[in-house]
Parts: C-alpha cells; sequence; structure tokens
C-alpha cells in the first residue's frame, strides 16, 4: 500500500488517476479547489470501498499560501510519500494577478509545482521509490520570457500556458540534479479530453469544443501514467510525449538554464517571504 498526493484531483486526468490509485489499494489526498467536486471525489472513493484511504484537501494552488497551508495538511495525514502527482491546471484568457502579486498562470502552472516539488521531498525521499509525475507539455521549445515571467507587457492565455512547458522542463532538470532520490518524470499527454478548467474568451472557448472531438479519452490518456506510478523509472530524470521517451539532450532541458531560473524562482519566492515580514511587522 503506497501514499499519493494528486494536484487537481478533483477533475480531468487527476481524478482518473486517484480513482484509479485507490483501486489499486492505495491512500491518496487530492487536492483541488471545488469543495463539491471534493465531496463528489470522496463519494465516488466511497463507492469503489476505499472511502478510508481517501482524502481531500481543499487548496488554492495559484497561492504560494495555499501550497504551504496544504503541504502542511499533507504532511498531518502521511509520514512519507511515495508519489505526488501534478495536475492543477487552469487557463485564463484575461491576465489576472494573485493577491501575491503573480501572474496567475505563472503561479498555478509553475511556482505551486517548485513549491510543492521541494517542500515535500523530504516526504518523498523517506520512500522506498518515490516518484513525482508532472504532467505538462515537455520538451516544447517554447520560449521563456527570461525579464518578464508574468507577462505584464504582452499577455495572451495561450503564451501564459505555452511558457509553462519549458519552465516545468527545468524544474524537472533542476529537481533532478539537486541528487534526491525522487524521481522525476515530466509527462505530456497530448491533446485529452478533460475539464480543460479556465476562464476562456468566446474565440478560444469554441476552439476548445472543437478539439474535443479528435482529443483522446481520459481513461486511456491515464493508462501509462499508472504505468510509470506502479513502477517509476531508474533515471532521475524522464520526459515521455505521448507515450514515447524524450531525449534529455535538447535545448529544452539546459542545466544552465535551469540552475537561472531555480535561482531566478528561489528569489521571487524570497521576496515574497520579505514583503510578507513587512506586512505583518
Ligand atoms: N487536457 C489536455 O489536453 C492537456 C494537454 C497537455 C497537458 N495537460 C496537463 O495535464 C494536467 C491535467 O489537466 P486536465 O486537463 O486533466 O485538468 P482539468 O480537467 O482541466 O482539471 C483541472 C484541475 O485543476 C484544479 N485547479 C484549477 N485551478 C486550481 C487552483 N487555483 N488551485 C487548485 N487546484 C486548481 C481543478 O480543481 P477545481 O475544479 O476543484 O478547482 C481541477 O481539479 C494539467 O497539468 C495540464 O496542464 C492537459
Amino acid at each position: 500500500m503506497r501514499t499519493f498526493a494528486i494536484t487537481g484531483g478533483t477533475d480531468g486526468m487527476g481524478r482518473a488517476l486517484a480513482l484509479a490509485l485507490l483501486e489499486r489499494g492505495h491512500h491518496v489526498a487530492v487536492l483541488g479547489r471545488s469543495p463539491a467536486k471534493g465531496a463528489e471525489l470522496l463519494d465516488a472513493a466511497a463507492q469503489l470501498g476505499a472511502g478510508n484511504r481517501a482524502r481531500f484537501i481543499p487548496a488554492d494552488l495559484s497561492l504560494i499560501s495555499g501550497n504551504r497551508a496544504a503541504i502542511a495538511a499533507i504532511r498531518d495525514e502521511f509520514s512519507e510519500l511515495d508519489g505526488l502527482v501534478l495536475a492543477a491546471r487552469y487557463y485564463r484568457s484575461d491576465r489576472v494577478v494573485t493577491a501575491e502579486g503573480f501572474e496567475s498562470t505563472f503561479a498555478l502552472s509553475y511556482l505551486s509545482r517548485f513549491v510543492l516539488s521541494y517542500e515535500l521531498s523530504d516526504l518523498l525521499d523517506t520512500a522506498t521509490a518515490p516518484v513525482i509525475l508532472n504532467i505538462c507539455g515537455p520538451g516544447s521549445g517554447s520560449e521563456i520570457h527570461w525579464d518578464d515571467l508574468g507577462l505584464a507587457a504582452n499577455y495572451h492565455g495561450q503564451t501564459a500556458l505555452s511558457q509553462s512547458g519549458p519552465l516545468n522542463d527545468l524544474l524537472g532538470v533542476g529537481y533532478a540534479e539537486s541528487s534526491r532520490r525522487t524521481r522525476y518524470v515530466l509527462f505530456g499527454p497530448g491533446l485529452v479530453n478533460t475539464a480543460f478548467a479556465g476562464q476562456y474568451d468566446a474565440a478560444t472557448a469554441a476552439q476548445i469544443e472543437a478539439m474535443r472531438a479528435r482529443a483522446t479519452p481520459v481513461a486511456e490518456a491515464i493508462a501509462p501514467m499508472l504505468a510509470i506510478l506502479d513502477n517509476p523509472p531508474a533515471a532521475p530524470l524522464s520526459a515521455y510525449s505521448l507515450g514515447r521517451p524524450l531525449s534529455l539532450d535538447g535545448p529544452s532541458f539546459d542545466p544552465d538554464a535551469a540552475q537561472r531560473l531555480h535561482r531566478t524562482t528561489q528569489a521571487l519566492l524570497a521576496d515574497l517571504t520579505t514583503h510578507e515580514q513587512e506586512r505583518t511587522a
């Protein structure tokens, strides 16, 4: 019996993975924003006879404070963690800045994953074969707007979404280089027919609906991810796109860029801490 925490576990691929892991007899903590969806997930778990092994942790992961509260709740639940699945997403046609001052797609799609990956690493490193499965878009080669990560100057929802691909690639590279025992897996599922959670302008909403017809069903899309969670790869870092392994030699996985991003992220998080301390002084 193993233990898993799953962000975005109330819908789409995260939910399907949560229920499949519960069916396999594991303990699963699901993180999501919607209490109604959380309650529905717990009902579905109870119907599988797994109600006592499922937990819902309500969390707004676009806030660093929300991530840290969720980490504290996971620590209350588990003394070790076999798997962390990162699957929360929310598309925004309009640019929104969180109460902590970060553009919200950058905060949810990247900063949250950075904080959860590193700040749960001690629990993960305690497990026998720990793995982080980061469901994203590896190897896309999309641009990182280094001087304006929050896209203040030229925001587009698609640009923000595209940028989260290379940011997570570099997160994986940096994490694997930090020589922890935990395996890091970047997994691009291709187009999958999920909730596509988000706030869409009319044109983008129409594009999403049109794409649904050719999208992979969720049950099919999660099969290779379950295989990874069942049997994590031996390599510190792996990347897959549409089920096929990607070479880690390309520019998407540049160690120097990973170090640069790591330093930049640490500075952003340190600035936030300083602002919070000044605010509460
Ligand atoms: N679907 C695709 O075609 C596709 C393609 C490539 C990559 N991916 C990646 O695959 C992963 C799963 O995507 P999906 O399409 O399965 O997701 P989805 O069905 O759209 O569900 C999104 C999940 O994210 C949660 N979420 C949204 N905002 C949140 C917030 N602020 N705090 C906490 N949780 C929040 C939602 O929870 P609540 O509803 O409870 O708020 C929901 O559980 C994502 O990382 C996505 O980027 C998806």
